[in-house]
């Protein structure tokens, strides 16, 4: 049976929306997975708990602040068993206008899981494509997350987003690693 991928999403402007449904056209033709899309605005952080795998998308807004629909919701992540859940983060930000803070969500949102008992997949090198002075996303040199930039590196959003897939699928253990 194909495994089934919740993809929970907050998105104020729509940005992380589109994403949403880029990934899941990106995974369901794999053939590996299909996705189910809920938008965070209307769904119960309790429908994490039924999905064996989740993506998690968020935008960071207000200076290294969660997205509104996501920081309505977030007390509710404190009940919620998410042990050995494998949970991959996607995030959008602007790293010109906000370079101090840049993908902050991720990083947030990230912690969460992590201690509500999640296993963090889909962490990306910060490459040489990143300008930015400081991210709460990023730990050692590496985004906890996939870092998006969709208001000034749009061109970047699709091959940035089918690269992490990938990733994401190896690290969910659905896809076979392929070699470098
Ligand atoms: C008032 C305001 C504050 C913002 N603060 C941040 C920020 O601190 N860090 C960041 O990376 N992006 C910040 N952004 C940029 C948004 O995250 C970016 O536009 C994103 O694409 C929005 O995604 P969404 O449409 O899915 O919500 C901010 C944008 C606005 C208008």
């Amino acid at each position: 049976m194909t495994a089934t991928i919740g993809l929970f999403f907050g998105s104020t402007g729509g940005a992380g929306a589109a994403v949403a449904d880029l990934i899941k056209d990106l995974i369901d033709e794999t053939g590996l997975a299909t996705v189910d899309v809920h938008d965070i605005a209307f769904s119960e952080m309790k429908e994490l708990e039924q999905y064996d795998y989740l993506i998690l998308g968020i935008s960071t807004w207000n200076i290294g602040q969660l997205q509104d629909d996501w920081a309505l919701k977030f007390k509710q992540l404190d009940d919620i068993d998410l042990s050995g859940k494998p949970v991959a983060i996607y995030g959008m930000g602007d790293q010109y206008g906000y370079p101090d803070s840049f993908v902050d969500a991720i990083g947030i949102l990230s912690e969460k899981v992590i201690e509500r008992g999640a296993e963090p997949a889909g962490f990306q090198l910060v490459d040489d494509s990143y300008q930015f002075e400081y991210s709460a996303a990023v730990i050692d040199g590496v985004f906890v997350g996939l870092a998006l930039d969709d208001d000034n590196q749009s061109e970047m959003t699709t091959p940035r987003t089918q690269a992490w897939v990938a990733t994401v699928l190896e690290d969910f253990k659905l896809a076979v690693p392929v070699p470098a």
